[in-house]
């Protein structure tokens, strides 16, 4: 199976049940469709270790390490065979003790019990899952905003962004103006082709490239296609870099849509590119190659907009790089993935990290279908090529149904417009309307375009919803929601050979000022958290519908070969997208308040989110027009300004984390794959639940054994939680509590006094859920309820969602 690019942006369609079933391969056996590279049971496995075991009769590591493979080799079955160099793909020394080498399972297997060998994992490969954003989060005000300049725009702080590598050379990344790369700084400027040494500047201050785990299971890359080196001939890098910490670059715009001032979160910012992202994906190895690397350096935010797996966290080499670098003291934000809108669906979602769920802004970008009957269909586009004709109507044709299918091909195919599946004689100079799914976006026009048609109607199905995505088309083309996929299709099956179904595009431009704004993205991915529903995720949500940001001299904006325009900005959706929104608003906040932890900042940017929409009722779901709830965006959307100043945050040690780790009954051995540390956890698992992590939300989850029986019965738990004073003096907070329908929840103390800055005082939180006698629920099924507990000293408003989830047993 040929697996792309997998960065979590929407723009690399992939057809959302193929990603399910890797991901459920994935999770099932451990071992992803990419192994199948005829190289036996071999596969890369990534090795912690404890640093201090290293017997001494080996000068350094790399030797311990090497010893290791070769008799883990000769104790699993007795071979092993490896290219020069030895066998160790990657070492790490930074985020993270260890290394990683290709073996067996049975190699793998023995090397988990050496001595010093902390845990063996098996790699898994990764998909990859403006102009207006920095306005629309109220950084872009003259005066400027007092969180940039508060700030200093983040001049000595260092976004990494572990992606595709980046463009040097674009005005998003110039450094007029900046002072000298911050002392600190240990990062080196790796060149190679199309990536001269003098591609860093005082802006991108570092950049280097991993690509040994992903040619180690798929052989040497072709340096036709892809380049040796840290330059980004995909895009998704570039553009993900800019959104962090591009500069104010004016004009900017994709062939004529958002045109603006396009600046980051962050524009002073200092970026390091981690290219980690080629072809054939994003190989664990290689990212943790890039965390351990980005630790090392001295960076202090790492933005990793790739997707995740679902796995325990002790198996997740992305967890796991990312808790080394939270004990680094550096925010790690992560996308939430584009699985949504399905429930379950949330990826990256270890409470140390940030996990970033995407919604819309108030701009749009109209492209409506007229049809000869009269009926208008709502579209959205950023075609900008040659128009259609004004006011002719042309014929439309659906392939799928009404013989728009070549002779070799079947009407399903047709029907997605898939290559090849077109017959040119049947829609010569038509607009032809195709399903969404299977093939990208981008590349169904391109098929259309070279079957000879003039144009491109995108219609979702049921699975798809109203979710909709502008894209950068290679003709004239839209994209329709669901209802108005089956309107569209049933006038043109009601149509005769007298009476053809004919229609048109109107392209209308930007619109500014929608309402309602912000809106849960339809593809956003939903909680609950798989791994431990404990802690709610996503966390929140940024901009991530229709994001313009720069894009490379050498790629097309719809990213498929034959695109041949060029462009300096590119309009992409993704929570891929939404995640370095967050990434460089946490660096403006690390600037501004250098002593916060990790944790103290991500508290800062929920605790202060709101839940409202610009029509001030509660954030819709773009999928269904209802309202979206905790699953669906977090604490809310991401509110800059108010999270520079938040009044309390909760915080967390990596102490924390570890007693989090026991309440989830991971095994010490289990703990200390991801933490390094010993973990005694008697003491932890006295102390409570893994809901007692000093979490800024609240998620409790109750299985209702008693659901159904006719009998009433009461659910309770409590959490506990400790909240720092950071409003620069004394304060008293009160408590104000919005209980989730049906359930009682109460506060105690319901006031916390604060004698000076830095205090800490805690609370514990009781929440009672209730199955009535009456009620039945179907075995299996849950039901959610939210809620929110508020603190406030009248001056800051701090605010936790609290989430109730009662499950009916299975039987
Ligand atoms: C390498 O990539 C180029 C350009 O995409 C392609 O033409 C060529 O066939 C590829 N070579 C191999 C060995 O796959
Ligand atoms: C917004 O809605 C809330 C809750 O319904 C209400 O209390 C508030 O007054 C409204 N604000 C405005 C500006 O309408
Ligand atoms: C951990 O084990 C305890 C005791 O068996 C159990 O009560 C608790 O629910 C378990 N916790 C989790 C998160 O599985
Ligand atoms: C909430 O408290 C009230 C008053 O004490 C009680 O009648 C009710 O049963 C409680 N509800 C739940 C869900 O526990």
């Amino acid at each position: 199976m040929a697996l792309q690019m997998r960065l979590h942006c929407y723009y690399h369609h992939y057809p959302v049940l193929l990603l399910l079933l890797l991901a459920l391969a994935a999770a099932a056996g451990g071992v992803a469709a990419d192994d199948a590279g005829g190289r036996g049971a071999e596969r890369t496995y990534i090795v912690r270790v404890d640093a201090d075991a290293k017997p001494s009769v080996y000068p350094t590591h790399a030797h311990w390490y090497e010893a290791a493979v070769l008799s883990a080799a000769v104790a699993g079955d007795g071979s092993g065979e490896w290219p020069e160099g030895g066998p160790l793909i990657h070492t790490y020394s930074a985020a993270f003790h260890g290394f990683s080498a290709r073996m067996s399972p049975a190699a793998a297997a023995a090397l988990a019990s050496a001595p010093g060998v902390a845990a063996v994992v098996p790699e898994r490969v990764r998909r990859l899952a403006t102009t207006r954003s920095p306005r629309f989060l109220g950084l872009l005000s003259s005066p400027p905003s007092a969180l940039l300049a508060d700030s200093d725009f983040g001049a000595d702080l260092v976004i990494a962004i572990v992606d595709t590598g980046i463009s040097p050379a674009h005005r998003s990344f110039h450094d007029r103006g900046l002072g000298p790369v911050p002392p600190r700084w240990r990062g080196v400027c790796a060149s190679g082709p199309g990536f001269p040494p003098t591609s860093c500047n005082r802006k991108l201050v570092g950049a280097r490239f991993f690509s040994k785990g992903y040619e180690a299971t798929s052989g040497r890359m072709n340096e036709t296609a892809e380049v040796r080196s840290p330059l980004d001939t995909d895009g998704h890098g570039t553009h993900t870099a800019s959104i962090a910490a591009g500069r104010y670059v004016f004009p900017a715009s994709t062939l004529g849509y958002a045109r603006g001032v396009a600046a980051g979160m962050a524009p002073k910012a200092r970026l390091a590119a981690y290219k980690v992202c080629w072809s054939g994906g994003c190989f664990d190895s290689d990212i943790l190659a890039a965390f351990d690397a980005a630790v090392a350096d001295g960076v202090d935010v790492v933005s990793l907009s790739v997707g995740g797996v679902v796995v325990p966290y002790y198996l997740d080499a992305i967890a796991i790089g990312a808790f080394g670098a939270t004990e680094a003291g550096i925010v790690v934000s992560a996308s939430a993935g584009n699985g949504g809108p399905g429930g379950l669906t949330v990826t990256n979602v270890a409470p140390w990290m940030a996990t970033v769920g995407a919604g819309s802004m108030d701009r749009a970008f109209p492209a409506n279908v007229r049809l000869g009957d009269g009926q208008v269909l709502d579209g959205v586009s950023v075609y900008g090529g040659p128009a259609l004709e004004p006011s002719k109507m042309y014929e439309l044709v659906y392939a799928g149904a009404s013989g728009g299918a070549s002779s070799a091909a079947d009407g399903y195919s047709a029907s997605m417009c898939l290559d090849g599946s077109l017959d040119p004689a049947a829609v010569r100079g038509k607009i032809v309307v195709c399903d969404r799914g299977v093939n990208s976006r981008a590349a169904k026009g391109d098929v259309v375009r070279r079957a000879g048609a003039v144009g491109m109607v995108l219609a979702n199905g049921a699975f798809d919803g109203e979710g909709l995505v502008a894209d950068c088309h290679v003709l004239p083309a839209t994209a329709v929601g669901a209802a108005a996929g089956d309107k569209l299709r049933k006038y043109i099956a009601s149509s005769t050979k007298q009476r053809p179904a004919t229609g048109t595009i109107v392209f209308e431009g930007t619109h500014l000022g929608v309402h309602p704004a912000p809106v849960v993205a339809a593809f956003s991915a939903r909680g609950p958290n798989p791994q431990s529903p404990e802690i709610l995720k996503p966390d929140l949500i940024a901009p991530g519908l229709n994001i313009l940001a720069a894009w490379p001299s050498g790629v097309g904006p719809a990213g498929i070969p034959s695109d041949t325009r060029r462009t300096e900005f590119n309009i992409l959706s993704g929570t891929s997208m939404a995640c370095p929104h967050v990434s460089g608003l946490a660096a403006l906040l690390k600037a501004a308040h250098p002593t916060w932890s990790p944790a103290a900042i991500k508290s800062a940017l929920m605790t202060t989110a709101y839940v409202r929409d610009n029509s001030n009722g509660t954030m819709v779901d773009e999928s269904t027009g209802a309202v979206a709830g905790a699953f669906d965006f977090g604490a809310g959307h991401v509110d800059p300004m108010r999270a520079m100043d938040p009044g309390l945050v909760y915080d967390i040690s990596p102490m924390d984390y570890v007693s989090f780790l026991c309440n989830l009954n991971y095994t010490e051995q289990n703990i200390r794959a991801i933490t390094r540390r010993q973990a005694d956890c008697r003491g932890a698992r006295r102390a409570g639940h893994a809901g007692n992590l000093n979490y800024p939300s609240l998620s409790a989850t109750f299985v209702a054994a008693e659901a159904g029986t006719g009998r009433a019965t009461t659910m309770r738990t409590h959490f506990i939680r400790r909240a720092t004073n950071v409003g620069g003096g004394p304060a008293v907070y009160r408590a104000s509590v919005s209980a989730p329908e049906g359930c009682n929840v109460t506060v105690q103390p319901r006031q916390l006094a604060f004698r000076r800055d830095g205090q800490r005082l805690s609370f514990t939180v009781r929440v009672e859920a209730a199955v009535a006698p009456g009620e039945r629920m179907e075995p299996g099924s849950s039901q959610v309820r939210s809620g929110a507990l508020t603190w406030s000293d009248g001056r800051h408003v701090v605010r936790s969602p609290i989430v109730v989830t009662v499950q009916a047993p299975l039987q």
